[in-house]
Formats: C-alpha cells, structure tokens, sequence
C-alpha cells in the first residue's frame, strides 16, 4: 500500500485525489492547499483525509510519496523539498519552464533513488496508445505531417501563457507517436487579455525524419476542440478527443503516385485514391486514473514511469526553444540533443 499527498487542490488536484481514493493499493493520506476554503471542501467529500495549509507540515507526514498539483512557477520548489524529504513525485505538466531546473529535480531523484513522474496525462491514453501502435505497425505509412488543435474559450491562467499550459499535451503525444525528437522549432503568438501571457499560439516543428508537425494552441475560440490529424503516405488518421464513441477516424485516402518522369515530376495529374473509413473501438478507461495507478505500480515495483523526469526534459526543452521563438517574433531554432537528454534513451520515446 502507498500513502500518496497531494499539493494543490484547485481544478486538477481534485481529480489526483479522487483517483488515489479510488486506487485500491493506494491510501490518501494528506491534501495541502494554500485555500483554506478548499481544503474544506475536501474535507467534507474526504473525512478520513488530513488537510494541512503550510508544505513544510505537509512534508513532516510520512506519506511515501507527493504529487504536485499547483501553479507551474512553484512546481521546481515544491518538488525539490518533497524530495529531499525522500518522497517520491508526480509532478503536473510542465514541470518546469527552466530545462536546467527539470534537470535538477532528474538528478536529485536519481540520487536518493525516488520515481519523479511527470504528470502526462496523454501518454496513458487508450487513443494515443491505439495511435502510436498504427504508426509504429507502418499502418499509415511514412508520417508526412501531423497536425494537432487544442482551442477553447479560457481556462486563462495568471502564472503561464497559452502554449506553457496547453502544448504539453499535444508535445508529449507527437513524440510518443513518432519517437524522435524535433530538430528545429518556431512559434508565433498573440495577447488579447494579458499583455504578458499570450493567449493563442501557433508551434511549427520539424523532425529529423522530415515529418512536419504544428500545434495550435488557443484560449480565445468559440469552440472546445481537441484535434489531431495525421498525414501518411498510406493512409491519414484523424483523433478527436471530443468525441464520447468515435475518437479516431481511419481514413484509406491518399495519393496513388506513378513514378516520376525523368524531370523529376510525379505523373500529372494524381490519382487520388478513396477508400474506407474505419473507427476502432477506443477503450474508454480514464487516462488519469492509468497514470495515478501507474505512478502507485513504479514506486512499488522500483520501477521508471513511463512520463519519467526526461520525458518531462524533453517536452521543456522543445517548449523553451518555442517560448523564446515566439518573444522574439517567430524566429526558427535549432534544437541539438543535448548531451543530458541523449542520456535519456531514444527507447523511452515509447
Ligand atoms: N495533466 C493534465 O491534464 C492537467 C490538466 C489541468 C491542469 N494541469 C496542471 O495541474 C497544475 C495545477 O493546475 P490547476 O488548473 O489545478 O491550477 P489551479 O490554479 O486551479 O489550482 C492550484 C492550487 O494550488 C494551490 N497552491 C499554489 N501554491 C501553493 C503552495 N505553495 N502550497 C500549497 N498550495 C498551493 C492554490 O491555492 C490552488 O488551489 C498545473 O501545473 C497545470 O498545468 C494538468
């Protein structure tokens, strides 16, 4: 049995707290919050749950273990003395804006021998499971582009802007699907409500293997979408994550190409090519409770987590270099592996 406290109880802790008192081989021993009005109302729905306003008191308990869900400018501190204290972390995304600071917390954990897992909640989702198979399996043939939308109207928040707060999601599923890292990134943003944050952000990526990638992030759109489209060569798939029955779309479409002329142009015109349209069963298993009970089963077993600390380093990394692109008006940078994240085996892009 693991005891699990949990740091932040505003929109997402909730959800960790409610999972962990649902895990069978997990307790929930503590709930901190600087709100005391929040910790009230875990109260009531938890009575058995302590609930301690001040983290240092929180750390004094002997839960085995911490997860992390508060504003991201606290999460490098908060994570740091849960460590030191010896308790192993889920820390949400992104860990942290500062690469050299996920790099830290990497370090340390490895030290004293803790799991540090990174709150991606993407990477145990049945669909991006099911996505990642057909990819790797060559079902879609060679990935030309991926194009990914996750737009709402808000939630706004005051401690990170747009891309910081949405593109994590979509970051760590376009790794998990084509298991490289990007060579070069850019972005462009705008600001509408806050002149320091931006609230809606383009992201162009590009892959070592050719496959382009962007990623549209928005808190300022008339409609909830979460959307991902993938370009093979063989056939195209289509993942939205709106949908309750139907999240991914097979589509047997493309380009039938003849060989090229000696001028190096394909025959003219294509012959386009229209087929079936297959929709998988998706299970509908709740993505953060996978994680949470992944999280239970790697302290467990003494085992890495499948968002382990460098995969929190890779989606910081990338996130960096698209950040300072967009304060700098969209310029293109080049991402090299550097020698940590080579450290961090291109096998665990799984
Ligand atoms: N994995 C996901 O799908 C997902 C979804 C939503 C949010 N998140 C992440 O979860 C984290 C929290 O997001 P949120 O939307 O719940 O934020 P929120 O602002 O709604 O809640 C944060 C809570 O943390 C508390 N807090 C802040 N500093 C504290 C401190 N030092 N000690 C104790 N309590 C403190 C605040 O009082 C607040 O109740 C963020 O990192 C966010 O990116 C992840």
């Amino acid at each position: 049995m693991v005891s699990i406290g949990v740091v932040g109880c505003g929109y997402w802790g909730p959800k960790h707290i409610r999972n962990f008192h649902e895990l069978e081989d997990a307790t929930l021993a503590t709930v901190c919050d600087l709100d005391g009005e929040r910790l009230r109302r875990v109260q009531t729905q938890y009575p058995y749950v302590k609930t301690v306003a001040d983290f240092e008191d929180f750390l004094k308990d002997s839960m085995d273990a911490v997860v992390i869900a508060t504003p991201v400018d606290t999460h490098y501190q908060l994570a740091r003395q849960a460590l030191l204290h010896d308790k192993h972390v889920l820390i949400e995304k992104p860990v942290s804006t500062s690469s050299s600071e996920v790099l830290e917390l990497i370090e340390l954990a490895e030290k004293r021998n803790l799991v540090m897992m990174v709150g991606h909640t993407y990477e145990y989702h049945p669909a991006v499971d099911f996505l990642r198979q057909l990819v790797q399996d060559g079902e879609l043939g060679e990935v030309y582009n991926i194009d990914a939308a996750r737009l709402n109207l808000g939630q706004y928040r005051p401690d990170a802007n747009v891309l910081w707060d949405l593109a994590p999601h979509d970051i760590c599923i376009v790794l998990a699907l084509l298991r490289e890292e990007p060579i070069e990134v850019s972005a462009r943003g705008t600001h509408h409500v806050n002149s320091k944050l931006c609230d809606m952000a383009y992201i162009e990526l590009l892959f070592p293997s050719g496959t382009m990638c962007n990623v549209h992030v928005s808190w300022l759109h008339p409609r909830k979408i979460r959307e991902l489209t993938i370009v093979g060569s063989k056939k195209m798939a289509v993942y939205d994550d709106m949908s309750e029955s139907e999240k991914i779309h097979i589509y047997d479409k493309g380009l039938a190409l003849a060989a090229s002329n000696n001028n190096g142009f394909a025959a003219w015109p294509p012959n386009y090519r229209y087929g079936d349209v297959i929709i998988p069963f998706i299970s509908n298993a709740e993505p953060l409770k996978l994680e949470c009970s992944h999280f239970i089963q790697c302290i467990a077993n003494g085992t890495a987590p499948r968002s382990d600390g460098w995969s929190g380093l890779r989606v910081t990394n990338i996130l960096e270099a698209a950040n300072n692109s967009l304060l700098n008006g969209g310029g293109r940078i080049k991402l090299s592996r550097t020698a940590t994240i080579a450290k961090a085996s291109t096998a665990d892009l799984s």
